[in-house]
């Protein structure tokens, strides 16, 4: 049984469906990439795993439990930490009081507020300021050190490079590397695609809420991955 899996799940915001019978499965300490351009259904499908929404038809099943109706709390409290589009910094709080958030859950594990400030060392000098007084690239950081904090088995990463200058995306995925080679299991979200084909083990493209293509990046052709991405 897979570590993680979704079955052909349907989901819905209000009326509109934005998934249609998405299947896919994660083996534990998998890095998988999920790519898809704007609007493709990769945050739905995140957000969906992480327990923000309910699959109107479908199966998710984690560590051989049905989840599909869990809320994000739960989830979080099972090993599955988000890190979500935008970064969702809360402005009005420290760099620490955010990483704090994370260790709500109360799960314990490798990651303590040290350890977080060792994979990351300026948010450490940082650690007093408000959310808002950091660069694009350090509010990243402390998004996915807040998931870091719960000592998650999962972690799923939604555009954590988007917006962010490219030598600081590359500091980004070393880390993501590192964290990923720590035995955490991680699903990333990419709108790039190369990015996202070179991080992972394999992938899932999205294409109008479907699964356009799966695979790992090796037996793909550039050829394929458009058609699958654009629909051409
Ligand atoms: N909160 C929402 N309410 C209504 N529609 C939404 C909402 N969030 C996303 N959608 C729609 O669902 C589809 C998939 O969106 P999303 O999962 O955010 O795509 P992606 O992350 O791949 O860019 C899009 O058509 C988007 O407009
Ligand atoms: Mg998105």
């Amino acid at each position: 049984m897979a570590f993680l899996s979704v079955e052909n799940i349907n989901v819905f915001y209000n009326e509109f469906q934005a998934l249609f019978g998405v299947s896919m499965t994660v083996e534990k300490g998998e890095t998988v990439a999920i790519i898809g351009s704007n609007g493709a259904g990769k945050s739905t499908l995140m957000r969906t795993i992480a327990g923000g929404l309910i699959p109107a038809e479908g199966l998710i099943k984690y560590e051989g439990s049905d989840t599909a109706t869990k809320t994000a709390f739960e989830m979080n409290r099972m090993g599955v930490a988000l890190v979500p589009e935008g970064r969702k910094i809360f402005p009005s709080l420290s760099v620490e009081e955010n990483l704090n958030i994370g260790a709500y859950s109360g799960r314990s594990g490798q990651w303590t507020l040290e350890k977080v400030y060792e994979l990351f060392p300026i948010l450490k000098e940082r650690r007093n300021n408000g959310g808002t007084d950091l660069s694009g690239g350090q509010q990243q950081m402390v998004a996915i050190g807040r998931a870091l904090m719960s000592n998650p088995d999962l972690v799923l990463m939604d555009e954590v490079s988007l917006g962010l200058a490219p030598i600081i995306v590359n500091e980004i995925y070393t880390v993501v590397r590192q964290i990923a080679k720590s035995g955490t299991t991680v699903i990333l979200v990419e709108q790039d695609v190369n990015r996202g084909l070179r991080e992972a083990d394999r992938f899932y493209c999205l294409l109008e809420g479907k699964v356009s293509l799966a695979g790992t990046p090796a037996e793909i052709s550039q050829d394929q991955v458009s058609k699958a991405y654009f629909g051409l």
